[in-house]
């Protein structure tokens, strides 16, 4: 392979690009360069780009945002942030609009084409995606962050990095780990739980790590446990090197490198933007700081990546396909809006209904969000645009503007007068622009007050009201839900929102988005609420495991809208679930879907995890599965579902292991987490993990312990049998020991008890040397 070989980009595999240095064994590795080449090595050339080694053939190619389309910022060697200043690209949907398609197929489409971009732009790794988890919905970039449950996560956003990486262009997987809010970001420590790092924190990135080999990661700005994440040598080697195999490299966010020589150590290959100061990286190399096998390692991940991007970044006249990626974008769109409410089955409207257009997002659609995601689109087309492009007549009025400022009587008059004057009313309704971004959380679950009184006055004079909803993270919707009959929530769609909504209202196209973040009744029902968004540079993970639904369905809490939820155009039946032991520890699930409407549509087929009584507390339930069917009028299909034995494991802090405690689960398969169409129990073996008693033990774990259990049957006996000191045997002495830890034994019998305690550990000691 050479570097002008012109491997068609299109046509490249990922598998074609792993190889690094192996495959390319005429380019040069560390044992080249010289050791300030290779600390030059770890840090950029300039904000976008990589530091190469010219001289020695290692060229110092671009990376950049990111992530739901490319951002190759026109000021690209002066390291400013001019984050409206770019070269057009598609704007696909956000993640909180394409996570909502629960359709990995599509994430592929989307990051074949972001990928192909790349290509053409000459950037090698685009930086994301962001697979965060929304731990609360006033989460400043929820909008580019997938779900708050992390199966959901990783299973939707590795279509993204298979896509963008089949075209011989890298991903940069982010941000690991932890940051789930903006407030402070740069210094706050979040503390977290092993437990709820492993279930919560880690699996969206564990699985599209072992699944899809981002070559990239891009750790946090945040503490973990008081350690920064660039510097966390347990998070970015342990954990993520050792344990998941990652092969890739681990650049810093921007900025979140602040002790280049410990960094390093941890495992951190790039510090991004560069600080120039290479020569302590020399320095710490020459007295021992950093030992030369790391620097090598660190060094030549680097060359590995720039091999890896060779063939694609060596193509010089690749011009991608704009109108194609605008459809990808446009059914990216289709799929991500997620029908809240039909009553009256007031949609989809006749091609021909009295409509009246209100809103200023109908003409000005909020399409991304802000921050370093902020894209140039190759073209734009809002929903007013689209009407006007199909002949749709409609009476238009802004109704209110997006601007902090008190509502004007006169577009409240006009907007009421449209809607008397026709038969439905669209009304589009949400968050300003600079109501949500990068870079600072949101206060409050509410869109403006104002756009809310307009829908009462609207809604006063035409009963007959849909409201579209823009927004990036979920608002509020309870206080005024009952004033529409229908309720699209359409998230930040992208560049082709309009058609995409157009197809959707008009009936070309069912709505087939499923939440994939629970809409709460308010605010404060969050989980997370009593430690948001922290204090005294930390913020407590109090709540754990219970995050979003896991909280909600577990403690019954009422929602708005469920995680999982969504309507659609057409009905659909889930008959036939089976539930099938597969293993000691693993099930099978099947399920035939039918399209019981007469038109076409998509349901997506969601299978949780219920487990039973358990060691310690769990989520009531947890998606393990999902799978969109698409079927037309009155299609069948039959779906299944392989469950591993982590689907049933929760992560112990006893085994600092996953562990599966024999025992029975039900498997629910549903439409959302609490429309649970049918479930099975199977009894699972248990993974046979088992706690060493000790001293501490309690004489329930002994008995509960299977060698335990024996010896202390044959204590009790030798006490009936007088050669030994017998407990007493009254009901309340049986509660006490249940919870005594057997070192305590003497509370029980003062006389005795010491010598019960020596023949316990002496016959477990015994009987476990064996
Ligand atoms: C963001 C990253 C982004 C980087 C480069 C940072 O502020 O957190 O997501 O990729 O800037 O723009």
């Amino acid at each position: 392979m050479s570097e002008n070989t012109n491997a068609a980009a299109n046509a490249a595999s990922p598998d074609t690009f792993t190889a690094g240095t192996a495959a390319t064994p005429s380019y040069p590795g560390v044992k080249d360069l010289t050791l300030e080449e290779k600390a030059g090595l770890t840090s950029g050339g300039d904000a976008w780009h990589l530091q190469g080694v010219e001289n020695k053939g290692i060229p110092g190619y671009m990376i950049t945002d990111g992530p739901h389309g490319l951002r190759k910022s026109l000021a690209t060697d002066t390291g400013d942030t001019n984050l409206d200043d770019s070269v057009p690209a598609t704007c696909f949907p956000p993640a909180a609009g394409l996570a909502s398609s629960w359709n990995p197929a599509l994430a592929v489409r989307v990051g074949e084409a972001m990928g192909e971009e790349c290509v053409q732009e000459k950037v090698a790794v685009i930086l994301g995606p962001g697979v965060n988890i929304k731990r609360n919905p006033l989460g400043g970039r929820c909008f580019e962050y997938w779900s708050e449950d992390p199966y959901l996560a990783g299973h939707e956003a590795v279509g993204i990095v298979e896509g963008v990486q089949s075209k011989g262009v890298g991903t940069s997987l982010k941000h690991f780990a932890a940051n789930n809010q903006e407030t402070d970001r740069l210094r706050i420590s979040a503390r977290i739980s092993p437990r709820a790092l492993r279930e919560i924190y880690f699996p969206a990135f564990e699985h599209i790590v072992k699944a899809a080999q981002p070559w990239t990661i891009m750790c946090s700005y945040n503490q973990i446990n008081g350690v920064h994440s660039a510097q966390n040598h347990w998070l970015l080697t342990d954990v993520l090197r050792d344990e998941w195999g990652f092969k890739g490299i681990v650049m810093s966010d921007w900025g979140a490198d602040h002790d280049r020589v410990a960094s390093l150590n941890a495992g951190l290959n790039l510090e991004m933007p560069p600080s120039f100061t290479d020569d302590e990286i020399v320095y710490a190399a020459r007295d021992g700081r950093i030992q030369p096998a790391q620097l090598d390692r660190m060094a030549q991940g680097m060359i590995d990546l720039v091999n890896k991007a060779r063939p694609a970044m060596s193509q010089n006249d690749y011009r991608y396909d704009v109108d194609a990626h605008d459809e990808v974008a446009h059914q990216a769109a289709v799929e991500s809006i997620v029908m809240l409410k039909n009553d009256d089955a007031i949609l989809p409207l006749a091609a021909d209904a009295k409509v009246a257009v209100i809103g200023e997002f109908a003409r000005t659609p909020r399409y991304q969000g802000g921050g370093s995601s902020h894209i140039t689109p190759t073209k734009m087309t809002g929903f007013l645009d689209t009407l006007a492009q199909r002949g749709i007549d409609a009476t238009f009025a802004p109704g209110f503007t997006f601007a902090d400022e008190p509502q004007s009587q006169a577009l409240t008059d006009e907007a009421v007068a449209a809607a008397k004057s026709n038969d439905v009313v669209l009304l589009f309704l949400g968050l300003p622009e600079a109501a949500e971004s990068e870079g600072f959380d949101r206060e409050s679950l509410d869109i403006p007050a104002k756009q809310i009184a307009l829908l009462e006055a609207v809604a006063a004079a035409n009963e007959n009201v849909v409201v579209v909803l823009s927004n990036g993270s979920v608002v509020s919707v309870a206080p005024w839900r009952d004033r529409a009959k229908g309720i699209l929530e359409s998230w930040l769609l992208g560049q082709a929102g309009g058609p995409a909504l157009a197809d959707v209202i008009f009936g070309e196209q069912s709505p087939s988005g499923k939440l994939a973040q629970s809409i709460p009744m308010s605010i404060f029902d969050d989980p997370t609420m009593m430690n948001w968004p922290g204090e005294e540079g930390h913020v407590d993970y109090g709540e754990g495991v219970f995050v979003g639904y896991r909280y909600y369905d577990t403690y019954d809490k009422p929602v708005a809208y469920p995680f999982g939820y969504g309507l659609s155009y057409a009905t659909f039946a889930i008959a036939d679930v089976a539930v099938t032991k597969s293993g000691a520890n693993t099930a099978h699930v099947s399920a035939t879907v039918t399209n019981t409407s007469d038109v076409d549509g998509a349901e997506v087929v969601q299978v949780y995890v219920a487990p039973g009584k358990a060691d310690v507390a769990r989520p009531r339930h947890e998606l393990k599965g999902f799978e969109k069917v698409f079927l037309k009028a009155g299609e069948s299909t039959t779906v299944g579902f392989d469950l591993d034995e982590r689907a049933f494991a929760y992560w112990s802090e006893t085994f600092d292991d996953w562990h599966v405690e024999a025992g029975e689960y039900t498997v629910e398969v549903g439409v959302s987490s609490r429309d649970i169409v049918a479930s099975g129990v199977v009894a699972l073996d248990g993974d046979g993990k088992a706690k060493p008693l000790t001293e501490w033990s309690t004489y329930g774990e002994w008995q509960d312990d299977p060698v335990g259990a024996k010896i202390v049957a044959d204590m009790e006996a030798r006490g009936r049998a007088g050669t030994l000191p017998r407990l007493p045997d009254t009901d309340i002495v049986r509660v006490f020991l249940k919870t005594l830890p057997i070192n305590s034994m003497p509370m029980i019998k003062s006389d005795g008890g010491k010598e019960l305690t020596a023949f316990l550990l002496d016959e477990y000691a015994k009987a476990t040397a064996r």
